[in-house]
Parts: structure tokens; C-alpha cells; sequence
């Protein structure tokens, strides 16, 4: 029996371990799958609601580090994190994406030692290999280091294999297994399909729509990279565009919790365009109301590294507010697109995508609700490597 730890953090990390604990379950003989929250995200619609819509068990260990800065966050995570591994000495640690958990939790995983045997566990990475090569990401560093302390790196696309060659990181660590993303959207959709969300909308926003929103007549944005919200400037700029494109669509608009604490320091002219057009901002959404919303929007505006994935798979037009991409699968096969980050450039690439042709997407191997099955079977197969 191989006991693994799951580990999730952040918002993106659930929709990726759900699929996986899943496949697990199936399999009590072989696997004892915990989940353990670091507690990163930790309002009840950054957290607890996906955990309901992704029907999952409640994490079975939460550490509950909350916020801070990276150096604080990360420790924290780290020194929570080695007091569960000692007690609970799994084989198998699994961590997924590129956020602060998943670097604390497998640096942790790769120094200790069990104290009998002397080993540390297994550190297994969902979603490897992925680049921006921008270095001013805090992710970009997540990702290279999680890569390179990890024993099992399972990628999701061709270029993450290239990406870990090219970094020297021995082919026979590597696993092409698809994308535990998608797993969650191909389970969910159906479900997702009778949301009521749009009703909601139309009730809650009633008097800044001059008609009710209707599929594929809205767009749907979320932002929250610190390059675009944690200066003013450039968070206005943006909500200035919106607000202008919102005279042709209007935008239906998530807002991620770091966004919300910029929103207060915004200059009037900023606010006034946001109030006076249809720029319907709400809390953030659980995942099936998101997805139903993905699902129906003429046209989608991210800087989320998950929605480019899942706006390629659903075939929905997107336009990604960053100079660079660590999925440029989505932009060869998928529908989306790199925007420069200017108030005209914005409003140009929207109108386009509104009124012009659309790019279609092209099936991207792997991302067929099978991902989790697929990485499964593997660990199962060589299972005698971390007992
Ligand atoms: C994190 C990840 C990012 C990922 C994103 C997904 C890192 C370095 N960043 O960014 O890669 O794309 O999650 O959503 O790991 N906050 C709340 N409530 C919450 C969570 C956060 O109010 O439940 C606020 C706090 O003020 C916090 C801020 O959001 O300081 C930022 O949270 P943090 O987890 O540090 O980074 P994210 O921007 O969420
Ligand atoms: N998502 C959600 N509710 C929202 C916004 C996003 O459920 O209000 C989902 C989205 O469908 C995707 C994931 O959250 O599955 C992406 O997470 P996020 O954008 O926070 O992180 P990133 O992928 O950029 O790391």
C-alpha cells in the first residue's frame, strides 16, 4: 500500500488533486490518498467551495498557514509541513502547479529523513516542465525548483518534456500523462450546465443592464497577476479598457481576492468608467458557476495560467494580459492570445475577437479526462519504487 500525500494551497490546485484522489479511491488496495490543504487560500470561495462543487472529502490534514509575504508564507508552509511528513511518514508526496505550496511542500519532502530508513518520500510533480522564462514571476521560480527536487515529474503537453531535457533532468523521470485540469472540466461540464449563475447575475446587476445577459452576449475577465493588480496604474489602465468594451459585450468580472484589496486605491476617473458601464464585478465564483460561465462567454480576459487552458479546451476565444505565456501549447493548438499590456492594445484585440474570425482550437493531446488515470496506473505499475 502506498500512502501518498496530496497536497493543494491554492485556488488552480484543487481542480488538479480532485481527479487524481478519485482515480486513488478506486484503488484502496494499492493507495491511501490524503489531501492535505496548506490552508494558502482560505476564504470560503478561494477554498472550502471547491471542495463541494469537486466532490471532495474536507482536506483530511489542514496546516491553515493563511497569507503573507513569499519568504513568510513559503517558512511557514515548510515548518507545518515537516511536523506532518514525520508523523505521518507518507511514500509518495504529489504536488501540483507552480504556486508557494507547492515549492514549500516539496522542498521539504527532498531534505527530510524518515528516521528508521533514512529516506525521504517519493516527490512526484503534476503539471512539470511548464516555462515562462520570465523570471519576475514568483511562479517561474516555483516551477524550476519543484522540477528539479522532484523523483516523478508528469507533464501535460510536449513542451514541458522539452523544457525538462533541455534542463538536463533524466528522460526516465519523466511522464507524459495529459492534464488533471481538463480531467475536472470533461467530469464537471455537464454539471456545470444547469448552473443558475446567469439568472443570479441578471438579478443582482437588473439595473446596470439595459437587457439581461444572455449566452455567448457577455464577456467573462479575471485578473490577479501582481504585474497587472498590485499597481494601481496598471490595474486602471486595464479596468479602463474593460469598461470601454463593455459598451460592445458586457464583462462579467470574478474578482480574485488580491485584486479587491487594489480596487479601494483606484483614481475616480477609473471608477466612474467601471460604475457607468456594464463591468459587473462579483466575488469570486465556485467552480461549476465559473465554468458555466466559460463555457458561454463570447469572449474571455485572463491573466490566469489555468483559464488559458481551459478556454482552448472549451473552445472559447481568450486573451491573455501577459507578455508571455508558460502555455504556449494554447496559444499553437489552442484559442488563446497574448496581449500587449495597453489601453488601446486591449480594446483593439477585443473588438477583433468580437467582431472578427475566431481562432479555433485544435485537440491537444492528452487533455481528454484521462490524465488522472493515466498517472495512476503508472504509480501503480511502479509502485515497488517508493515502498
Ligand atoms: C496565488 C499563486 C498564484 C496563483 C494564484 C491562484 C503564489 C506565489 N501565487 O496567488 O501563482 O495563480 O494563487 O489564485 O503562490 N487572499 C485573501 N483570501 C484568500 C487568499 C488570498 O484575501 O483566501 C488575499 C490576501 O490578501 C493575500 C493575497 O490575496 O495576501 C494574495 O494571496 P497569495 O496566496 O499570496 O497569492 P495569490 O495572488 O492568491
Ligand atoms: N476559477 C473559479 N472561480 C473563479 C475564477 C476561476 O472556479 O472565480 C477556476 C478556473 O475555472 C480554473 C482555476 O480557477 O479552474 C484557475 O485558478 P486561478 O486563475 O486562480 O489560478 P492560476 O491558474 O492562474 O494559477
Amino acid at each position: 500500500m502506498v500512502k501518498v500525500f496530496l497536497v493543494a494551497g491554492a485556488r488552480p490546485n484543487f481542480m488538479k488533486i480532485a481527479p487524481i484522489y478519485a482515480e486513488m479511491k478506486k484503488y484502496p488496495e494499492w493507495f491511501e490518498p490524503i489531501i492535505v490543504h496548506t490552508g494558502q487560500h482560505y476564504d470560503e470561495r478561494m477554498s472550502k467551495i471547491f471542495f463541494e462543487d469537486l466532490k471532495m472529502p474536507k482536506p483530511h490534514i489542514y496546516l491553515g498557514v493563511g497569507s503573507g509575504t513569499h519568504a513568510h508564507q513559503t517558512a511557514q508552509i515548510m515548518i507545518a509541513f515537516e511536523e506532518i511528513l514525520l508523523k505521518y511518514r507518507p511514500d509518495l508526496v504529489l504536488v501540483v502547479g507552480d504556486v508557494n505550496s507547492t515549492i514549500a511542500c516539496s522542498l521539504v519532502a527532498a531534505k527530510i529523513r524518515y528516521p528508521e530508513t533514512r529516506n525521504h518520500p517519493a516527490i512526484g510533480h503534476v503539471e512539470a516542465g511548464l516555462r515562462s522564462f520570465d523570471r519576475d514571476m514568483p511562479e517561474e521560480a516555483n516551477r524550476v525548483l519543484t522540477d528539479h527536487l522532484s523523483d516523478i515529474l508528469f507533464t501535460t503537453c510536449s513542451d514541458g518534456g522539452k523544457n525538462l531535457a533541455h534542463e538536463g533532468i533524466p528522460a526516465e523521470k519523466v511522464v507524459f500523462v495529459g492534464n488533471v485540469m481538463i480531467d475536472s472540466l470533461v467530469q464537471f461540464l455537464p454539471l456545470a450546465r444547469s448552473s443558475t449563475v446567469l439568472d443570479d447575475l441578471n438579478r443582482t446587476f437588473s439595473e446596470r443592464l439595459r437587457e439581461p445577459l444572455q449566452e455567448k452576449a457577455f464577456a467573462l475577465a479575471t485578473l490577479h497577476r501582481p504585474s497587472n493588480v498590485d499597481s494601481s496604474e496598471s490595474l486602471s489602465m486595464i479596468l479602463e479598457a474593460f469598461a470601454e468594451i463593455s459598451r460592445d459585450v458586457p464583462i462579467v468580472f470574478p474578482m480574485h481576492p488580491r485584486t479587491q484589496k487594489l480596487m479601494k486605491g483606484l483614481p475616480d476617473k477609473t471608477r466612474r468608467a467601471i460604475d457607468q458601464n456594464p463591468v459587473l464585478i462579483t466575488d469570486p465564483l465556485g467552480y461549476l458557476d465559473f465554468l458555466f460561465l466559460e463555457q458561454a462567454a463570447k469572449l474571455v480576459l485572463t491573466d490566469s495560467g489555468g483559464v488559458q487552458e481551459e478556454t482552448s479546451f472549451l473552445n472559447i476565444p481568450c486573451l491573455t494580459l501577459r507578455p508571455n505565456t508558460e502555455r504556449p501549447i494554447t496559444l499553437t493548438e489552442g484559442t488563446n492570445r497574448l496581449v500587449p499590456l495597453e489601453k488601446e492594445a486591449i480594446i483593439d484585440f477585443a473588438g477583433k475577437s468580437l467582431n472578427g474570425t475566431v481562432k479555433q482550437a485544435r485537440s491537444i493531446r492528452f487533455w481528454d479526462g484521462r490524465a488522472a488515470e493515466r498517472m495512476v496506473a503508472y504509480l501503480e505499475a511502479n509502485r515497488e519504487r517508493f515502498i
